[in-house]
């Protein structure tokens, strides 16, 4: 998708209803799509900087009824992200910025980064429900 907030919401409005379809997060879409807009936000304003010929990467894998895996990837120059996620737990819970990985890390079981922080992997695995 291009770089730029705009194309955010409309990217997660198709990838959530091909996500809800193929039931590979059956109860747990709200959390993905927190956690998909977080990481593309970030790609966007952090990776990008809305550079207007950026491109973001998105790569999703479903496999119903046990796992959904999404790939954000960027253009710009990663981060230290070690760093970032480490200081996380002493930010400002009521800061209005700084929440986005921790978001990711709370809806996700496996958020990791790759190419140096320019691109993150969430993944996600089903909890085993006994369904009546
Ligand atoms: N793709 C990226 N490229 C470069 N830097 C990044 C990237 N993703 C995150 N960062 C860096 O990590 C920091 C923390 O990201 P996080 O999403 O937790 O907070 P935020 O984006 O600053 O604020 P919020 O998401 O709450 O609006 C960012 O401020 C930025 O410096
Ligand atoms: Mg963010």
């Amino acid at each position: 998708m291009p770089s730029e907030v705009q194309a955010i919401s409309p990217l997660v409005e198709r990838l959530m209803l091909l996500i809800e379809g193929s039931q590979c997060a059956p109860g747990e879409e709200f959390g993905v799509e927190l956690a998909l807009r977080e990481a593309l936000g970030n790609a966007v304003v952090h990776g990008s900087h809305q550079h207007p010929h950026a491109k973001v990467h998105v790569r999703c894998r479903c496999w119903p009824g046990r796992e959904i895996s999404i790939v954000v990837t960027d253009e710009g120059n990663g981060f230290d992200f070690e760093k970032t996620a480490g200081d996380s737990a002493l930010s400002d819970p009521l800061s209005a910025h700084g929440r986005g990985i921790q978001l990711m890390k709370a809806n996700m079981d496996i958020v990791h980064f790759e190419r140096g922080g320019s691109e993150v992997h969430l993944r996600k695995r089903l909890r085993m429900m006994s369904r009546s």
